[in-house]
C-alpha cells in the first residue's frame, strides 16, 4: 500500500502564481514535486543547524604556479582527513585549477575546513554545496 498523502493547502492567488512561475522556471512538471524538494531542502538545513552527520562538496579555483598556495591546499586537507572523502584536481588551463573536495562528517568542522580553504591566499574563487548523507531523508 502506498504512503502517499494528498493534502489541501490554501494559499493567496498571487504568491500561487509567483510560485508557479518559479515552478516552471525551475523545469518542474508538477507543484508537488516542487513541494516535496522545498521540504528536503528544510530537512537537510535542519541536520546542518542540529549538527548531524552531513555530505557536502567545495570547489575552489586557483593558480597552480603559486606553489606555496598548492602545498597550503594539501597540508590543510592533510589536517581534516577524516573529514576528506575524495578530491578531484581539474587542470583548466596552463594556469588555472580546479578542485573539488568532497566532505561528510560535522558541519562545523566542514564550515572550518571550507573557511580555511576558502581563505588561503591566492584562491581565485571557493564554492560550497552542502547537501545531506541521505539517511533521513525520504
Ligand atoms: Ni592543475
Amino acid at each position: 500500500m502506498s504512503n502517499l498523502v494528498r493534502f489541501g493547502v490554501s494559499l493567496d492567488k498571487e504568491l500561487l502564481q509567483k510560485f508557479d512561475e518559479r515552478i516552471k522556471q525551475k523545469k518542474y512538471t508538477n507543484r508537488s514535486e516542487a513541494i516535496r524538494d522545498l521540504i528536503r531542502d528544510d530537512l537537510v538545513k535542519k541536520e546542518w543547524q542540529e549538527g548531524k552527520e552531513v555530505t557536502g562538496s567545495i570547489t575552489l579555483v586557483y593558480n597552480h604556479h603559486k606553489r606555496e598556495l598548492t602545498n597550503l591546499l594539501i597540508d590543510i586537507q592533510h589536517d581534516y582527513h577524516d573529514t576528506v572523502l575524495s578530491t578531484q584536481h581539474i587542470h583548466l588551463d596552463e594556469d588555472n585549477c580546479l578542485e573539488i573536495v568532497v566532505v561528510k562528517g560535522k558541519p562545523r568542522e566542514i564550515e572550518a575546513l571550507y573557511g580555511k580553504l576558502k581563505s588561503a591566499k591566492g584562491v581565485k574563487h571557493g564554492g560550497f554545496s552542502m547537501t545531506t548523507t541521505g539517511t533521513e531523508i525520504i
